[in-house]
């Protein structure tokens, strides 16, 4: 039985090459892709549809050979499944109707959440019986701190104003909006791990932009209340935390989430990284997704200097942050085979 680079490797054993995968690795850069989005009417439908979403998963790792497939879903199926309005608008990314004081928290309702989710458990298992032996199956949700910030702007942002006001204005009742993300994610990944992913990563974006103790509360706080439940029921389903520009925060998440692997962004120094970061976990990144879009020479140049930076233990290659949908399916390509020499 040929084993799985990625799940032996974020059990902390060496491989014959590191494992490979890419955040975003599905998308709009695909024309396959692109192809199945023309045929449904919504972002959300798509994701709720088993048979494209379980095609979509698969499409980069027939095309590419990648280590792992990630389930095609998104982060913003929670707050929708706790009965809040979204929708994805073309060209503009999405929109929810803000939930901004503690009478939103209690109207957000966990009654229709096994049911809404139902769909996306029923794409893994579809995946599942269909992916190669040696190529893992990855779930994952956001993290609370980064569905909150979508929740309550309503959308994308760049200084989040909204959420980082109330953050300050009233923790208390901030944290229960927060608590109550942490208990739908909770069942959400369980339900993931019951329909058969075989690892978890938990995706906090906007992590970067809070101070220390809120990184502390609203960040590795949940992230470890996840992983203690998760751990309890499934204690060989490996998590990855992914707490996106946390800068010098890196080392408290790695040392106090919970999270035995975690992914990193691109601004990171990666001699920093190796002698600080990577003694404590299992590393997963972080190649600038800009570099492959736009240079691949460069990018490929990149990937080598991480290769050799982090080779030395067990890590996963991954990029810092999703791809980009302009990038080009030829540079994807080259990187992939790149990255399956040993
Ligand atoms: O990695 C994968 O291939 C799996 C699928 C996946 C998607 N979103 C599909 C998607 C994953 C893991 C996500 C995570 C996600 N979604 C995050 C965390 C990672 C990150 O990028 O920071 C966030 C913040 C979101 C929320 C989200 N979804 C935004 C802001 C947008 C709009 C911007 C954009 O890129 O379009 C989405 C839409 C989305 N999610 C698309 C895809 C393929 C594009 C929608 C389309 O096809 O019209």
């Amino acid at each position: 039985m040929p084993g799985k680079r990625l799940i032996d490797t974020l059990r902390g054993e060496k491989t014959d090459r590191p494992p490979f995968w890419f955040m975003r690795q599905a998308g709009r850069y695909l024309p396959e892709y692109r192809e199945i989005r023309k045929s449904a009417s919504s972002f959300l439908d798509l994701c709720y549809t088993p048979g494209l979403a379980a095609e979509i998963t698969m499409q980069p790792v027939t095309r590419f050979g990648m280590d792992a497939a990630i389930l095609f879903s998104d982060i913003l199926v929670v707050p929708h499944a706790l009965g809040q309005e979204v929708r994805f608008v073309e060209g503009e990314g999405p929109k929810l109707v803000p939930v901004y004081n503690e009478a939103e928290i209690a109207r957000l309702s966990m009654d229709a959440l096994a049911q809404r989710i139902a769909p996306v458990c029923e794409t893994l298992r579809r995946v599942k019986k269909i992916l190669p032996a040696d190529k893992a199956l990855i779930g994952f949700a956001g993290a609370p701190w980064t569905v909150a910030c979508y929740m309550v702007e309503g959308g994308g942002s760049r200084d989040f104003e909204k959420v980082r006001g109330w953050v300050c204005r009233d923790p208390k009742g901030f944290a229960r909006l927060i608590d109550r993300i942490t208990e739908a994610t909770i069942v959400y990944l369980t339900a993931q791990a019951e329909a058969g992913a075989e690892a978890l990563q938990l995706f906090d974006s906007w992590a970067g932009v809070l101070g220390e103790a809120a990184f502390a509360s609203l960040v590795i706080a949940p992230a470890r209340r996840i992983a203690d439940a998760l751990k309890m029921r499934f204690p060989q389903i490996p998590l990855i935390g992914f707490p996106r520009l946390a800068g010098a925060n890196y080392l408290a998440y790695a040392g106090q989430s919970g999270m035995e692997s975690m992914s990193i962004d691109y601004s990171v120094p990666l001699g920093w990284t190796r002698a600080q970061l990577q003694p404590q976990t299992v590393l997963q990144g972080n190649l600038d997704p800009m570099l492959v879009a736009e240079n691949i020479d460069a990018a490929l140049a990149q990937a080598e200097a991480i290769r050799r930076a982090f080779g030395g233990r067990p890590f996963v290659f991954n990029l810092g942050h999703g791809m980009l949908p302009h990038t080009p399916v030829a540079h994807v390509q080259a990187l992939s085979d790149y990255l399956k020499t040993p």
